[in-house]
């Protein structure tokens, strides 16, 4: 019995080796062969391709803080024409911010603030005294943001994060703010990694300062679909990608997610939130703490 066990434990690890070597060695035949084309290299490519599929609230992002690059645009309102022109300084939510972060120069209060974009409320934030921490998917836009802050003279900390994918840490901050971000998150999962993600970042006592589009009666959807069920807004897509949906032959990627504020606050509570205030001017603005 012994024996056999030994036999069958060293011949595992050895099978094992042999297929990664394989592996190898046909990935290293196709960059090998990829100047000539060769079916090897397609094959070895597209795998690789298919290992690393987009996100679905990925591609919308990455172009849209290229084109506030190339164009020289303060944030992602001004990509609609109808929002720009109001400047770097004219942030969406500056309104609910102000009204709820006063002036905190030496207090030594925390924010973290996560789909920051190019960084105006990071920059607010920082000048009224608090100490920021400011995290987007898209390294362009914190390029950006970490340009204007020192063009500022101010002090942010930026980094790149995918918040559906939140990195190990146990910092905790007095202020967790999303300015219009979770609405771009879309389907359930993410949504519960992003919430208790935002749970484990907030001190006890600290607030969850959520400013999100929500269900309209009167929002005109055009050709994308809406799921009044679920509040998924669909947008078409040339092609199936991660969490698509083909109906009526046509294929839609999950773009938004437009829910009630009932659904809303119920969705808060699952999570361990209790909403103190919500108002709802063009969104919906919500002060939220720790149940
Ligand atoms: C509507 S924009 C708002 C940007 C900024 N808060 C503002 O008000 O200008 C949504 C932001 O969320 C970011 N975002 C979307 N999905 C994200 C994710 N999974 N992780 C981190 N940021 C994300 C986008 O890159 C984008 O900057």
């Amino acid at each position: 019995m012994r024996g056999k066990r030994r036999q069958t434990g060293s011949v595992i690890p050895i099978v094992r080796r042999l297929l990664v070597a394989a592996v190898q060695a046909y990935s290293f035949a196709a960059d090998v062969f990829e100047p000539y084309g060769s079916w090897l290299a397609e094959s070895v490519t597209r795998s690789r391709e298919e290992d690393v599929m987009t996100k679905y609230y990925e591609p919308e992002h990455f172009e849209g803080y290229a084109r506030i690059r190339r164009e020289g645009l303060d944030q992602w309102n001004d990509l609609h024409p109808d929002d720009r022109g109001g400047g770097y300084n004219n942030f969406s939510n500056r309104e609910f911010l102000a009204a709820q972060m006063p002036q905190a120069a030496g207090l030594g209060l925390s924010v973290l603030e996560y789909g920051c974009g190019t960084g105006s409320a990071a920059c607010f934030l920082a000048e009224r005294g608090y100490r920021v921490h400011a995290v987007d998917l898209v390294p362009d836009a914190i390029a950006i943001a970490r340009e204007r802050v020192a063009q500022r003279g101010l002090r942010v900390r930026f980094d790149v994060q995918d918040i559906c994918e939140w990195r190990e840490s146990d910092e905790q901050y007095d202020f967790v703010v999303d300015a219009f971000c979770l609405n771009s998150i879309v389907i359930d999962e993410d949504r519960a990694r992003v919430l208790n993600g935002v749970r484990r970042r907030l001190n006890s006592g600290g607030r969850y300062l959520l400013s999100t589009s929500v269900y309209r009666p009167d929002r005109e959807y055009g050709e994308e679909h809406f799921d009044a069920g679920t509040g998924i807004v669909w947008v078409p897509t040339a092609g199936p990608g991660e969490a698509a949906l083909l109906l009526d032959g046509t294929w839609y990627l999950p773009h938004r997610r437009h829910v009630t504020s009932t659904a809303l606050r119920a969705e808060l509570a699952g999570h361990g939130f209790r909403v103190l205030d919500l108002q709802e001017p063009f969104g919906a603005n919500l002060v939220c703490e720790l149940s």
